[in-house]
């Protein structure tokens, strides 16, 4: 009887799922480097009802505790795995690639049956993606799509060329630029050229701008239009800050007016907003940006930011989740894009959730009414 409920239990997610909380997680701080999480994943015979089953550990590599939307996304897909019944080893690497390494390959070498995997820098996880591979360990790139390798098997993210589309045609909206006859200034700041979705973000939005900057109904003063030269390292705020603020002394001190600032997330658009407070006095400018993190839900309210793009990271849980649970029961994996992301080897089967606009008049129902953010979070 015990050895029968253990076969079903080897089978994977569904049946680990009845053991909610039989797992154990480890969680390094930023500033730590990996740790092994040496929790105890064997099955006896006689252990009683909750041990854990083998084949049911997953390693959640994330980049940094930095940015507000990774501390979502780890925490969101460890409350989801373990409720699932896997025993989750959550990994943060404060920014550095050397360090993310170390944790992929400790998670393998401690018995992760599945990595998930939010890469720092795109190109950069070659040595863990090998060991991964020659483990036989399935990879789901979470987010960031990881280039170069034949080793991951599947891609969850949102619809990254569809976020700077929302991103662009907001703007072409808002001025309708489409019967404009006036010219509107523009300054663009785009993201890390180390994570591939930035260049998707950048595209998406410069597919519906770039018409108006040739046509002259957008004019970008400072001349910095290409991805090399807009792009923010590791999307730092302080970055993008420094550049804006010379762009503004540059070429707005005169009294120009700057009106639109295309800004691929919120990370750079704090920066930007950071610049525009201290060095600008004129009209303020549209300022877009992606994730609604808590700082710039804040500045929408108070008008000092445009827009967003809500993606919403418990979606993207779960369908990781439901991803690593089909994979470890040898089911057909959802997807819903076998086209776009090309890793570098090939076609990564992809699935894409859908990024929703946000802004003052509808935070309060995506964010607070979703559960998201309350009400105190905001203020
Ligand atoms: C994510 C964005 C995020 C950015 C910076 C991107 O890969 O898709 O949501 O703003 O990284 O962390």
């Amino acid at each position: 009887m015990k050895r029968k409920l253990l076969s079903v239990l080897m089978t994977g997610a569904l049946a680990a799922s009845m053991f909610v909380g039989c797992g154990t997680s480890t969680e390094t701080t930023d500033t730590s480097a990996a740790t092994t999480d040496t929790a105890a994943t064997e099955t006896t015979e006689d252990a009683g009802t909750t041990t854990a089953a083998t084949g049911t550990k997953v390693g959640v590599a994330m980049p940094t505790k930095d940015l507000q939307r990774w501390n979502q996304d780890g925490a969101n897909m460890q409350a989801e795995l373990e409720a699932a019944g896997y025993e989750v080893d959550l990994q943060y690497a404060s920014n550095d690639t050397q360090t993310q390494i170390s944790q992929i390959e400790n998670m393998i070498n401690s018995g992760c049956n599945v990595l998930v995997v939010a890469a720092i820098e795109a190109s950069s996880l070659g040595e863990a993606m090998d060991m991964a591979s020659e483990a036989g360990i399935p990879v789901i790139a979470y987010d960031r799509l990881i280039m170069n390798t034949d080793a991951v098997s599947y891609y969850a993210t949102f619809d990254n060329y569809k976020v700077g589309t929302v991103q662009g045609e907001y703007i072409e909206e808002q001025l309708d630029l489409a019967n404009a006859t006036d010219t509107y200034t523009m300054e663009i700041t785009a993201g890390d050229p180390g994570d591939n979705n930035a260049g998707f973000f950048y595209q998406g939005a410069m597919d519906v701008l770039q018409p108006y900057i040739d046509n002259g109904t957008i004019e970008v003063k400072s001349g910095q239009i290409e991805f090399s030269e807009v792009a923010t390292a590791q999307w730092a705020t302080e970055t993008a800050q420094s550049r804006m603020e010379n762009i503004l002394s540059s070429y707005y001190a005169d009294g120009t007016n700057l009106d639109i600032c295309l800004c691929s997330n919120d990370s750079t658009a704090l920066g930007v907003e950071n610049a525009l407070a201290a060095n600008y006095n004129g009209d303020y400018p549209i300022v877009t940006g992606q994730d609604c993190d808590i700082e710039n839900t804040k500045n929408m309210i108070a008008g000092k930011q445009s827009m967003s793009v809500f993606k919403d990271t418990r979606t993207l849980a779960s369908q990781v989740v439901k991803m690593v649970g089909q994979i470890l029961n040898g089911e057909t994996v959802d997807v819903n894009d076998t086209e776009t992301y090309d890793n570098g080897n090939g076609v990564v089967p992809s699935y894409l959730c859908d990024p929703v606009f946000a802004d003052a008049s509808n935070y309060k129902e995506i964010l607070i009414d979703s559960g998201y953010y309350t009400e105190d979070q905001l203020q």
